[in-house]
This record gives C-alpha cells, sequence and structure tokens, in this order.
C-alpha cells in the first residue's frame, strides 16, 4: 500500500517531454538515473530557447542593447540560484559543473601555496589556502571521485597529508574518531552532503563544528542534496559549498561553487583570462573581486538562465515537498527490493537520513547483466562503482546498480524496477 505524497506526479511528467518517449522497441521509459543527470522539464528548455532567440549575446563586454539584456539574464539568474540555497548573489559562482567548482577550491590552494613559495602576494586572507608537508586535508570513504581525486592530487603536490573518516558496515560514516582525525593540522574538510552512490545523508553540521572548532575550511559537496531537500547554505555550517545544475533540472555545462564572501576573496584564482581582471598590463595583472574573480571568458549564460528556470520550478513544488515525496518512493523501493531474495542493499537500510540513491546487488548475477535486462525493459538505471569506487571496494562488490529518484518518479516506477530485478534473476536462472 501506498500513501499519496504532496508531488503530483502525473501532472509533473507533464512538463517532461522526454519521458514520453519509449525506448528498447516500444517499451515506457522507466527513468531511475537522476543521480546521474536529472531530465529537464519545459520550462527550463523554453528559457534557454527564449534567451537564444531573443537575447543572446556576450556578457559583462558589448555595449548594445543585447549585451545589456545578456548580462541582466545571466546577474538575474544568479540572484534566483543564490536565493534557491538561502545564499547573497555576490557569493555565487559559476562554474562548467561541480566537479570544476570542487576543483576550483583545490587550486585556491595550490596556487596559493605556490605563491606563497615565491613570496608573491596573495589576497587579503589567502595565507588560510597555503599548505605545507605535515598539514591535513580531511574527506570521506564515500566521497564521489570529484571530491576525492582533486584532494589526492594537491596533497600529491604540496606534501600535505590526506585522511578520511571511514565507513561503517550499514554505510554510514563512522564518526567515533573525529576528534583526533580533525586537529589543529587540518587546514580542510571537504564531504559529501548526500551520497551519490549509497544515498546516506552526512552529518554535515557535526562535522562543520568539528573542522570549526580548529579553524579549518568546510568544504561540502551538494549536488545530490540540493536538488533533493531543502538546502540553506547559511545553517550548513560551510565556507563553500559546490553543487551543478544538471542533476536539479538544469542543464549541463553549469554548476554552482558558492562561498562565504570572505572566504571566496581570499581565494586566489584557478581560471586566469578574460573578464576575470581589474588591471593588465605587460607587466602584470590584478585581480576583480568574486565571483568575476572565477569566472574567466565568456560565462555560460543559457545555462545559467536554464538553471534559475529549474530553481523556480523546484522552488514551485516546494522542496519540502519534494523531499517527503523522494523519501516515500525511497522507503517503497527499499522494502520491494529487499523483498526479492538474493537481493542486497549496499548502504543504509533503514530509511532514516538517507536518499533516494539506492544501491543494490544481486547474488550470482553481476551488476552490468541486471542493467542490461532492465534497460530490456526500459528501466534506465547506473550500474558500476558509480565514481565512488572506493566504496565498492569497502563493501567488497566490483559494482552495483543503482536506482536513483527525480521528482517526476512515481511508485509505479519503483513497481517495474522491482519486477525487472525479479525477470534478471529469471533470465539468469537464479533459484532463490
Ligand atoms: N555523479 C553522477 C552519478 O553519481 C554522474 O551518477
Amino acid at each position: 500500500m501506498t500513501e499519496p505524497t504532496p508531488l503530483d506526479v502525473d501532472r509533473i511528467r507533464k512538463d517532461f517531454p522526454i519521458l514520453s518517449r519509449t525506448v528498447r522497441g516500444g517499451r515506457p521509459l522507466v527513468y531511475l538515473d537522476s543521480g546521474a543527470t536529472s531530465q529537464k522539464p519545459v520550462q527550463v528548455l523554453d528559457a534557454e530557447r527564449h534567451f537564444y532567440e531573443h537575447i543572446n549575446a556576450a556578457v559583462h563586454r558589448g555595449a548594445h542593447q543585447l549585451a545589456e539584456e545578456a548580462t541582466d539574464a545571466y546577474e538575474s539568474a544568479r540572484h534566483t540560484i543564490s536565493a534557491f540555497v538561502g545564499g547573497q548573489p555576490e557569493d555565487l559562482v559559476f562554474t562548467k559543473n561541480a566537479t570544476e567548482s570542487l576543483n576550483l577550491v583545490t587550486y585556491s590552494f595550490l596556487n596559493a601555496t605556490l605563491k606563497a613559495a615565491r613570496g608573491l602576494e596573495l589576497p587579503e586572507g589567502g595565507e588560510h589556502f597555503v599548505l605545507e608537508p605535515g598539514d591535513e586535508i580531511v574527506i570521506t570513504e564515500i566521497e564521489h571521485h570529484a571530491n576525492l581525486v582533486p584532494w589526492q592530487e594537491l596533497c600529491s603536490k604540496t606534501g600535505a597529508t590526506l585522511r578520511w573518516i571511514p565507513l561503517t558496515d550499514d554505510g554510514r560514516l563512522n564518526l567515533s574518531t573525529l576528534d583526533t582525525l580533525i586537529n589543529e593540522r587540518t587546514k580542510c574538510v571537504s564531504i559529501v552532503h548526500q551520497s551519490n552512490i549509497l544515498g546516506t545523508i552526512n552529518d554535515v553540521v557535526l562535522i562543520g563544528e568539528h573542522a570549526a572548532r580548529v579553524k579549518s575550511l568546510f568544504v561540502v559537496d551538494a549536488c545530490q542534496s540540493i536538488p533533493h531537500m531543502p538546502v540553506d547554505v547559511g545553517t550548513l555550517g560551510a565556507d563553500l559549498v559546490a553543487w551543478s545544475g544538471h542533476k536539479m533540472l538544469g542543464p549541463t555545462g553549469i554548476g554552482c561553487l558558492w562561498g562565504r564572501s570572505e572566504v571566496l576573496a581570499a581565494m586566489p584564482p584557478f581560471i586566469s583570462g578574460g573578464s576575470m581582471i581589474r588591471k593588465v598590463t605587460m607587466e602584470g595583472t590584478t585581480f576583480a573581486d568574486p565571483p568575476q574573480r572565477f569566472e574567466a571568458g565568456v560565462p555560460m549564460t543559457a545555462q545559467a538562465v536554464g538553471l534559475a528556470a529549474a530553481a523556480d520550478y523546484l522552488t514551485d513544488l516546494g522542496m519540502a515537498n519534494v523531499a517527503a515525496h523522494e523519501h516515500a518512493l525511497t522507503g517503497y523501493a527499499l522494502d520491494g527490493l529487499e523483498s526479492i531474495p538474493g537481493v542486497r542493499i549496499i548502504g543504509p537500510r533503514n530509511n532514516v537520513e538517507r536518499g533516494g540513491a539506492i544501491s543494490f546487488v544481486v547474488d550470482g548475477i553481476h551488476a552490468h547483466d541486471v542493467g542490461q535486462v532492465l534497460d530490456d525493459r526500459g528501466v534506465a538505471v547506473r550500474v558500476g562503482h558509480h565514481c565512488a569506487a572506493p566504496v565498492c571496494q569497502r563493501y567488497g562488490v566490483t559494482a552495483t546498480v543503482r536506482a536513483s529518484f527525480g521528482v517526476y518518479n512515481g511508485f509505479d516506477d519503483v513497481d517495474s524496477l522491482v519486477a525487472a530485478v525479479k525477470d534478471a534473476k529469471q533470465f539468469f536462472g537464479v533459484t532463490d
């Protein structure tokens, strides 16, 4: 039995043209891969199209009406998107995606460290970004590669040490050693809010308090939380928050980095070139204030406009409603999958502090084979290590099947998933 949820899925689906197409010889599409990328409503598609048809020009340059209107559209998008997460527009940097947002942070550390080593001037407060051998960066064992590999690179170049909060057997963070793990040598703590592979929602506020106690910078990867629950950057306790547009119903090619004003102001730039400068001579350059300091080149304007439309769309649905809806789907899916003999959930099994990304394995069938049978039945999921290979290593699996939800999913999609997993068992002759 399913209870009604606050979202009217039948109405919502009408906004997503792609959901009415068929796949694999006429099967209805059951899209359960929103953790990888969400589908886009017409409101987002129309906003981008309107921009290109009526406004298109390079922003922050040009003396003509289109350039002025494009700049207004871009900066107005910044207002909308920052308000969506409770922030101020001047604290929101547009990037290509969340991976670039996180690289922006790690390269600010690297560039500050390189400049300090040569005695070059840093922005005010920039010494917080200077690393020395013996300094420590703390992440977790549950990170997406985007919040792991850039820190590994940074540590290998600077001599800092990478440490991590380990996972428990049931897919949560083991916080028992937090007091020693985050210590006076810690220069930055960077953690994911909601895991893309296990769905675990981490206690960012608690971890942020530990970071603040030792005056460490605190970074949150909110890619999988901002599209699915109310997130207010001001109350997370973070200094910097990264997320992507394409997972929150927006276009690809745009990501965000929100930062506390004084933290952004202390960061040396990452990508340099036009638009991020204050003054350029042949001898040298001074840089603009944030956010422009981090937005070199002609920015992704139509994408910003589309992302603002996505933020408006989610605001209209109400993020608390989105969270309640996806919570109900998650509970229903956990029950349905666990009722199939041989299916093992990798990650939290109880529907508490966990979101709608559910990884599982089926005894006796490789995850890729399960994925193929699901695909044959029109059920789109992700299989593999989900860019979180150490998580698979931790739980002794090479790959998982992951179903992940969006606002357009209903209980019927979960029923299709469960039926297709049963079919996979039958297809491969796996008996109970
Ligand atoms: N980060 C995306 C995922 O988890 C691509 O699938």
